[in-house]
């Protein structure tokens, strides 16, 4: 039977919101990821660094910036023994300068997704998908990548409407 994975990567902690740092739980991928999991029915898995960038904004930026430059491959605190029982994957995660966290990367070349399908969304604060679609396809051959949804982070708890239209016209509602 057809099964759907959501695998989102998530950070909480201090972040940026209009203007303003502030510290909060749940992240804003995570927020929408949880909107999802109310629409339709699919397993989850968070992609989490064993050892996470910092609480601290300004230093996360840093952090996340060498490991984009030196293409890391950071270890997960955990992994899927496999994903063969999914057709199809959910992946989330915020724009990390311009592209997908280096942990997703990490996530993406565990696992062989020919014939799979991958629906990317992510957050961002005005960047959009950035060039985080051309890598997800370059580090998953064989899979077919569908047009992601960006949506604003600082806005995800009202990401609703746009995240049902999107799984409707991927035939996931
Ligand atoms: C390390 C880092 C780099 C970021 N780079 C960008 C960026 O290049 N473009 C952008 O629009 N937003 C950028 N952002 C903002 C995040 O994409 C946005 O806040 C996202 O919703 C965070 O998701 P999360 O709370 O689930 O981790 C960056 C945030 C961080 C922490």
């Amino acid at each position: 039977m057809a099964k759907t994975l959501i695998a989102f990567f998530s950070r909480a902690d201090e972040n940026y919101f209009g203007g303003a740092m502030r510290y909060v739980k749940v992240g804003n991928t995570e927020i929408v990821v949880n909107l999802m999991k109310e629409m339709i029915d699919a397993d989850t898995f968070k992609i989490e660094m064993a050892n996470p960038y910092s609480p601290v904004y300004m230093t996360c930026i840093e952090e996340a910036k060498k490991d984009l430059r030196s293409q890391a491959r950071p270890e997960l605190k955990s992994y899927l023994e496999s994903i063969d029982e999914y057709d199809t994957v959910i992946l989330a995660y915020p724009n990390y300068w311009g592209t997908f966290p280096m942990a997703v990367a990490t996530f993406l070349e565990r696992y062989d997704f020919t014939g799979k399908t991958i629906l990317p969304l992510c957050t961002n604060e005005g960047s959009g998908m950035g060039g985080s679609e051309s890598g997800i396809k370059k580090l998953t051959p064989g899979a077919t990548v569908v047009k992601g949804l960006p949506i604003t982070g600082s806005s995800a708890a009202s990401a609703g409407p746009s995240v049902e239209h999107w799984l409707k016209a991927n035939r996931l509602l």
